[in-house]
């Protein structure tokens, strides 16, 4: 089977080494890619949310397969897009369509369904510009701190928790009154703020039977100790000790069941990655948010941990044989810490040339952003290079990871040094 690949990341870069290791692989191609991307398939300078593009080098290269990496594509309408097109729609897309990914593309959306379908989430209420006097009495109603959702994708940056009901009231305002983040806060969700240690799960659906992919815990903030400004992740850690068999059959009967069966009953046909961020609340999970996607950094511990054919897998999502797939996860800890640019995830610089990867022992280094430049690999974006080591402990795969970020450099190089520690 050919296959193209949606994005850019690391989580791509997973895909394809993953992929590339399939029988069943005839071409790969990404785009657009990155240089680590390029070791296994080639890439194609064609934006992920170029649909036209895509159709265009879809059939000019008899590709039997669409993974898409990023949401962007999928709340655009990507796979509602092949099905809509007569030369296209056939051929598999692994993702949901447009109404599906509602519910990353919209939190009021997917605050409905979920209570709609009894999963347990935080209490909310949702407003809009014109219900902002009621927004601001309703923020009187709760405890610090506050929550604060825009309802649109906002690039990652649309939840705000202030500490106070004054920057709370201001926040809303900002939001609903003067647009802070354009369309995506046209509605605002606030809720309830839950307490307690995060985790995700994923999942893989064909619509009917599901596969619980391995948990784990990303790790947000730019600085040690989990401070400063929020990022796309520093890290990933897999499993998460505190996610024992007793915990995931919870997140199983309250959430996951749920959720296939009330996607299914709602008719909506679901082929593709669910992303369950969790709260852990004293042994019991609530959900944060749906992605409907894989997590970046969590994909480049995950995906390695799944022994496995994933080509295989997907076949079965796009024909709806999942159940049929024998599904296979490597015991072992996998652990991610992923390199920055300096200055991440405000300005940072690019096009700084990256070295060391030839003395890389015991770990993988996926690439984020990076791209070659003649015969160097120069840094391409915040999140430069993920490194993933495997151990028989945490700790022992920690030291793996930590090794070869040291091994590899750039200016600007920066990682945090605490991945993990909250989980030993
Ligand atoms: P989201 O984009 O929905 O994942 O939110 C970003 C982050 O905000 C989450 O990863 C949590 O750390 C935090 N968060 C979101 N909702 C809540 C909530 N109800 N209570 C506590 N923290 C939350
Ligand atoms: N690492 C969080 C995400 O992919 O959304």
């Amino acid at each position: 089977m050919n296959i193209l690949i949606l994005g850019s990341g690391g989580r791509e870069h997973a895909f394809a080494w993953k992929l590339s290791q399939s029988k069943k692989l005839g071409k790969l191609f990404i785009a657009p890619g990155n240089a680590g991307t390029s070791d296994f398939g080639t890439n194609v300078a064609i934006a992920a949310t170029d649909f036209e593009a895509v159709k265009k080098f879809v059939i000019e290269n008899q590709i039997n397969m669409v993974v898409v990496g990023p949401e962007d594509p999928l709340v655009k309408g990507i796979h509602d897009f092949f099905l809509a097109d007569a030369q296209l729609k056939n051929i598999p897309v692994i993702g949901p369509q447009k109404v599906g990914a509602q519910l990353e593309g919209s939190k009021d959306f997917s605050k409905q369904f979920m209570f709609r379908h009894n999963i347990p989430t935080a209490r909310y209420e949702t407003f809009t510009k014109d219900t902002l006097a009621q927004g601001l009495k309703f923020l009187e109603t709760l405890e610090p701190p506050y929550v604060l959702k825009a309802d649109g994708l906002a690039a990652g940056k649309g939840v705000v928790i202030p500490l106070t009901l004054l920057d709370a009231k201001a926040e809303l305002t900002e939001m609903l009154a003067n647009a802070k983040f354009g369309a995506a806060s046209a509605k605002v969700v606030i809720e309830e703020f839950l307490k307690g240690i995060e985790l995700s799960v994923f999942v893989l659906t064909d619509g009917n039977s599901y596969k619980i992919l391995p948990s784990a815990k990303d790790y947000k903030r730019i600085g040690e100790g989990d401070t400063g400004l929020n990022t796309g992740g520093m890290g990933a850690i897999s499993p998460v000790p505190f996610a024992d068999e007793n915990f995931i059959k919870k997140v199983e009967e309250r959430v996951i069941i749920p959720t296939i069966t009330g996607l299914k009953q709602e008719g909506i046909t679901y082929k593709g990655f669910i992303f369950i961020g969790l709260m852990n609340m004293n042994g019991n999970p609530k959900v944060i948010e749906y992605n409907v996607r894989m997590g970046d950094p969590e994909t480049e511990a995950v995906i390695p941990r799944i022994k496995s054919d994933l080509l295989d897998l997907f076949e079965g999502v796009g024909n709806g044989t999942l159940h049929e797939k024998t599904f296979e996860v490597d015991t072992r800890f996998a652990t991610t810490v992923m390199l920055v640019a300096g200055g991440y995830p405000e300005e940072y610089e690019k096009g700084n040339e990256i070295t060391g990867f030839d003395k890389v022992v015991d770990s993988i280094a996926f690439h984020a952003g990076t791209k070659k430049e003649g015969n160097k690999i120069v840094t391409n974006g915040g999140r430069v290079i993920a490194i993933t080591s495997f151990g028989d402990t945490m700790e022992e795969a920690l030291k793996k990871s930590f090794a070869n970020a040291e091994r590899i450099n750039y200016k600007g190089k920066y990682y945090r040094k605490d991945i993990g520690n909250d989980l030993k």
